[in-house]
C-alpha cells in the first residue's frame, strides 16, 4: 500500500490541525462520550493515578483523534503519537514504551494494523505496565521485566472488527463508539469553521454544507473550504448556490453522495439486481479496496438506509433505487425464494 499523499490528503490533514478544537467547550455533540470521559478523567485525577486504556472506534473524521488530544490536554499530560503500521517490529513498541515519561499519553492510530508479535508485547504493557524483554536464543534465552512508568494509552480504529478480543478487553477504561453527527451539530461545527477561516457564509450556505456533509465533521470542513475557493474564484457571495455549485463540481450530490458511493449502488443493483454480493466481489466489480468499501463508503450509506448488510451480502434498498433513478423490482429475490 502507498505511503505517499495526495494533495487532497495533505490538504485535509492541515485542515485538521488547523481547526481541531483545543477545548471540550468546542467539541461538538458525542455527548455519551464527553459525559464518560468527564467521569473517568476526574477519578483518575483525584486518585493520582493516569486514567486507564481508552480505544475510540467509528468512521474516518469523527473526531477520535481530537479527543485523544483533549484528553492528554485535560490530563496535563504529554502526548506521543504512532499507528499501528509504524510500529513494524516488537523493538519499535519496546523502545516507544521505555521512552514514555509517567503520566504520558501514548495514542496509537489505526490499531488493527498492529502485527501479532507487536501486540503480544502490548499485552502485558497495557495490564500490568511492564515490559517483557528476551534475551537471548534457543535453549539459554531468558525473559526480563521492565517496569514501565504509568501511562496511558489511547487507541483509535475504524475497524473494530477486525480488533482481537484479548486485545479488546484489555481498554480497561472503556471502549467507545462515535457515532454521526446531527446536521444541527455539523452546522454548528460549519460556523466554527468559518469563524476561524474568516470566512463569512450565509446561512443558507451552511444549512446546505450540513446537509451533505455525511454527518462528519472532516468532509463539513473539507466542503466549506472547496465552496469558499469556490466563491473567491467567481467573485460571487458564500451563499447556498455557491455551495451547490461548488459541490456539483466535486460530483457530490444533494445527499452527500460521491461518485464511488453511487458506483457502488450502481453496480449492486445493475450486476447483482441488488445483491445480495459478497464484499470481494463488489471491491473486484468497482475496483475499489475492500476496505475502502468497509470503511468509508459503507457507514454512511447504511446510516442512510441505502445499504444493508446482510448474512449473505450487501443489498440495496428501494430507497437506494429512488435515489438512483432504477425501477424497484424485487425480482432477484423473489425469484431465489421460489426457485
Ligand atoms: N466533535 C467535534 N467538534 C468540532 N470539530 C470536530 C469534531 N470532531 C471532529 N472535528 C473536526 O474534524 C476534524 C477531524 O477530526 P479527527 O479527530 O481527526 O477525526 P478522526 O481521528 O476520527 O478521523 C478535526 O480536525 C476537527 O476540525
Ligand atoms: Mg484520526
Amino acid at each position: 500500500m502507498s505511503t505517499e499523499r495526495t494533495n487532497d490528503e495533505k490538504e485535509a490533514l492541515f485542515l485538521d490541525q488547523k481547526l481541531r478544537p483545543g477545548r471540550w467547550d468546542e467539541y461538538v455533540g458525542q455527548e455519551h462520550i464527553k459525559e464518560n470521559l468527564h467521569i473517568l478523567l476526574s477519578a483518575a485525577a483525584e486518585r493520582r493515578h493516569p486514567p486507564e486504556h481508552l480505544l475510540f472506534y467509528g468512521p474516518p473524521g469523527l473526531g477520535k483523534t481530537t479527543l485523544a488530544h483533549l484528553i492528554a490536554k485535560e490530563m496535563g499530560a504529554q502526548m506521543k503519537s504512532t499507528s499501528g503500521p509504524a510500529i513494524e517490529k516488537v523493538g519499535d513498541l519496546a523502545s516507544i514504551l521505555t521512552n514514555l515519561s509517567p503520566g504520558d499519553v501514548l495514542f496509537i492510530d489505526e490499531i488493527h494494523r498492529l502485527n501479532k508479535m507487536v501486540e503480544e508485547v502490548l499485552y502485558p504493557a497495557m495490564e500490568s505496565g511492564v515490559l517483557d524483554i528476551i534475551i537471548g536464543k534457543g535453549p539459554s534465552a531468558r525473559t526480563i521485566q521492565l517496569e514501565l512508568p504509568p501511562f496511558t494509552l489511547i487507541a483509535a480504529t475504524t475497524r473494530i472488527a477486525l480488533l482481537s478480543s484479548p486485545l479488546r478487553s484489555r481498554f480497561s477504561g472503556g471502549v467507545f463508539r462515535l457515532e454521526f453527527y446531527t446536521e444541527e451539530e455539523i452546522a454548528c461545527i460549519v460556523r466554527r469553521s468559518a469563524e476561524i477561516l474568516g470566512v463569512a457564509l450565509t446561512e443558507g450556505a451552511e444549512q446546505e454544507i450540513a446537509q451533505r456533509s455525511r454527518f462528519t465533521p472532516r468532509t463539513a470542513n473539507y466542503f466549506l473550504k472547496r465552496a469558499r475557493d469556490f466563491a473567491q474564484v467567481r467573485k460571487r457571495p458564500l451563499d447556498e448556490i455557491a455551495v451547490k455549485e461548488a459541490l456539483r463540481l466535486l460530483e457530490i450530490d444533494e445527499i452527500g453522495l460521491g461518485s464511488p458511493d453511487r458506483k457502488l449502488l450502481e453496480v449492486l443493483i445493475e450486476k447483482f439486481e441488488g445483491g445480495p454480493a459478497g464484499l470481494g466481489t463488489l471491491s473486484a466489480a468497482t475496483s475499489e479496496e475492500t476496505a475502502t468499501i468497509e470503511e468509508v463508503y459503507e457507514p454512511y450509506l447504511i446510516q442512510l438506509g441505502l445499504l444493508e448488510r446482510t448474512p449473505r451480502g450487501r443489498t440495496a434498498t428501494k430507497k437506494a433505487y429512488e435515489h438512483l433513478g432504477f425501477p424497484y423490482s424485487k425480482g432477484g429475490q423473489e425469484k431465489l425464494l421460489v426457485g
